[in-house]
């Protein structure tokens, strides 16, 4: 079996929290380790929740506190979804463990370093981390296999009309990370919102009766609840694990190889994705575009990665 050594830049938030907790218990995945950036809450935020997932889950791998701001400077939370904490609905235990003493861009390049395998960068939360890894150690670049982010839309946005979450946090990043030459897969809203949360997902998980599968339950509760009221969606897309799951079995999802960029400059379209389906302006392709989703397979591998934790936990 292969397995594929990944480090996961993430901003957890719910939908992250989930994405740990796939890549650290498949049998597929080789979880290096963790970088934080500030998207759904503060950095602080979501780096504590990086620490409290894992320590709940008891994933012990390194993690790092990155990037507070994006390449510009900018900064907001997504509260509405993710509550004040970036990770409302459940008590989450304590940290266990401490913080890598080094930035997250740092610990990215250190892993990338002292791998004997080409690394999978998986990004779940705005890019900025990674173009910062890309423009700090080009030296390390060839050393990396593909990156695989959650982010952007072939149609419509969930942040503005136009513009996903994590791609409107820091579009010069996606510029760079776009531009990087690198194989990259996009995730974006066209896929993950067929990944819900549904009233079977969650009859599974209360079959499961373990404290962690009780706690998840806690926070998809809350996740169901501010996607009803701010989407109008009961049943809530579980968008960033879809990046993870797409690594363990690329069949997942069906893909089009085609050119993407990002709108920099759009008076109304700061932040979207310009995916060109079917090669109407011309520009090279340089990204795998993930469309349709297997529902039943990415609920299994979710559910059974949820079980293998809640048994170790
Ligand atoms: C993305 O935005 C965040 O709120 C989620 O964690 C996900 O990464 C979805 O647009
Ligand atoms: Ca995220």
């Amino acid at each position: 079996m292969s397995v594929t050594p990944i480090i996961l830049d993430c901003d957890p938030g719910h939908d992250d929290a989930m994405a740990i907790i796939l890549a650290g218990y498949s049998p597929k995945i080789k979880l290096l380790g963790i970088s934080t950036v500030s998207g759904n809450g503060a950095i602080e935020k979501v780096t504590e929740n990086a620490l409290r997932i894992c320590t709940l889950a008891k994933i012990n791998v390194p993690i790092a506190q990155g990037s507070g701001v994006s390449l510009l400077g900018a900064a907001e939370a997504a509260t509405d979804i993710h509550g004040e904490t970036a990770l409302d609905g459940a008590d989450l235990p304590a940290p266990a463990f401490a913080l890598q003493k080094m930035s997250g861009v740092e610990l990215i390049g250190k892993l990338v370093r002292e791998s004997t395998e080409k690394v999978t960068l998986v990004a779940t939360g705005p890019l900025t981390n990674i173009a910062l890894f890309l423009k700090l150690y080009p030296e390390l670049v060839t050393n990396v296999e593909q990156i695989v982010f959650m982010g952007g839309s072939a149609s419509r946005g969930n942040r503005t009309p136009y513009a996903e979450f994590n791609i409107w946090m820091d579009p010069e990043a996606t510029d760079v990370v776009l531009k990087s030459g690198l194989p990259l897969t996009m995730c974006g809203l066209d896929v993950t919102h067929q990944a819900l949360v549904t009233k079977e997902v969650f009859g599974e998980l209360e079959a499961m009766g373990t404290e962690l599968s009780k706690k998840i339950i806690g926070l998809m509760k809350f996740f169901a609840k501010t996607y009803d009221e701010v989407f109008e969606m009961p049943d809530p897309p579980l968008h960033d694990p879809v990046a993870v799951a797409f690594l363990i079995d690329p069949t997942v999802v069906t893909c089009k190889f085609v050119n993407v960029e990002v709108e920099l400059k759009g008076e109304f379209t700061r932040g979207a994705t310009v995916v060109d389906l079917f090669d109407r302006g011309g520009g090279k392709r340089n990204c795998t575009v993930a469309l349709n989703l297997d529902a039943p397979k990415f609920w299994k591998m979710m559910l059974d990665a949820v079980r293998a934790a809640g048994a170790a936990s």
